[in-house]
């Protein structure tokens, strides 16, 4: 017996020293920490930019929020009970801080070397979409409020090191596209005819050519490791169920048709700004068969449900009205899907961002956002 433990002693140090040697190695050699993570796109990571305009689109009330822990579970402006992909995969990565939102009057000094964050709940690829919100920041827009960071990062380290940082030590994603199609080209009357005067292929070609061009100037402002989120199926929301009536398991056709195109055309974006772009890496996230695959096997993962959400008010899958202090409230948070007719959960999101981090080509390529950091 005495034996027994003293060989489970030294089996055990051995462990801990070649564990400690790991880890001294690794924090000065073998693990490059990634400094700042630039968030652009839309509700799906608006981290509070929204709270700042004088817009319908707003999550800067309860219950939103109430699982996130650096607020103590106060509204931020996040779209979902807790964290977004962009705070869970800025963690991952060794980030130091959330990406900041560039509205906010504490986005000054060094705490934009930790990044920023663009993204505004209602926004899309094209200036017209998120018009029925009143107000909302666009690509266009982001894109210039980075280079406005971009001068302020100049400052704070200098030309040269600045440059070095943006190209080597910071990643750069984009969320958008949803918008382009429920609060623009499928919206029936507001979106002054989109629909009307243009056929899919139209649509989805301009939304193609704009956010190249977008992607250009973040790429002549240095940007040089780019995650591309594509669409989701918003055919199977909470809002678009219940809007169309549907059954439990079924999903709107043409909403989700139209993402898939939009997705296959983002693909071939993607390999030519690879091939193009020199120096700069473009990876895509394939955001679609991610949430599609947790719709269907939700049981799988542990959800109870993947059409309702959890909180929101109307209809069949409470998909109507968003979430605010009225709304009814499920009563597991981590068993739902959604946390509101739009958003994913913080349980949701976890997976989704460890699919990013570590995932394969299925999800993520070409390559993971693990490796993405160490390029
Ligand atoms: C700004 O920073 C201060 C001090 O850290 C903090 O108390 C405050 O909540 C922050 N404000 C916003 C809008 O993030
Ligand atoms: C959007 O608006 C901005 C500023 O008003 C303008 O510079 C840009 O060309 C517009 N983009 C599109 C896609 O219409
Ligand atoms: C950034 O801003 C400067 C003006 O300050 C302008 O000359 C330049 O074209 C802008 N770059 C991009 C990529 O928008």
């Amino acid at each position: 017996m005495a034996a027994k433990l003293s060989i489970l002693a030294l089996f055990l140090g051995i462990v801990n020293l070649s564990y400690l040697a790991a880890k001294a190695g690794g924090d000065s050699t073998t693990t490059p920490s990634l400094g700042a993570s630039f968030i652009f796109g839309d509700s799906l990571v608006d981290a509070g930019n929204n709270n700042y305009l004088p817009t319908l689109s707003k999550a800067n009330m309860k219950p939103n929020g109430i699982d996130f822990q650096a607020s103590g579970g106060n509204p931020t402006g996040r779209y979902t009970n807790g964290r977004t992909i962009g705070d869970i995969v800025g963690e991952e990565l060794g980030i130091p801080n959330y990406a900041i939102p560039f509205l906010s009057p504490n986005a000054t000094g060094k705490a934009i070397l930790s990044g920023v964050n663009y993204a505004s709940g209602g926004g899309g690829i094209m200036n017209a979409t998120g018009r029925i919100f009143i107000n909302r920041i666009g690509m266009d827009i982001q894109v210039d409020y980075f280079n406005i960071t971009r001068k302020q990062i100049d400052q704070l380290l200098g030309p040269s090191k600045a440059k070095d940082y943006l190209q080597k030590k910071s990643i750069f994603s984009i969320t958008i596209g949803a918008n382009d199609f429920l609060n623009n080209y499928l919206m029936p009357v507001l979106s002054v005819g989109a629909r009307i005067t243009q056929s899919p292929d139209g649509f989805i070609d301009d939304m193609i050519s704009h956010l190249k061009d977008q992607l250009t100037r973040l790429y002549k402002l240095d940007a040089r490791k780019f995650v591309l989120g594509n669409v989701g199926p918003i055919g199977c929301i909470p809002y678009q169920k219940t809007i169309n009536q549907l059954k439990e398991n079924e999903c709107v056709d043409l909403a989700n048709k139209l993402a898939l195109q939009y997705n296959g055309r983002l693909k071939d974006l993607v390999a030519q700004l690879n091939d193009n772009l020199p120096g700069a890496t473009f990876v895509l996230a394939n955001v679609y068969d991610m949430v599609m695959e947790l719709i269907t096997n939700y049981d799988k993962y542990g959800f109870s449900t993947a059409s309702t959400a959890c909180c929101g008010n109307g209809g069949q899958f409470a998909g109507i009205i968003p979430c605010g202090p009225t709304s009814s409230m499920c009563q597991d948070r981590s068993k739902h899907v959604f946390w509101d007719p739009y958003h994913p959960s913080e349980a949701a999101n976890l997976i989704l961002a460890k699919q990013l981090i570590d995932g394969d080509a299925k999800y993520i390529s070409p390559v993971n956002l693990r490796h993405l950091r160490d390029i």
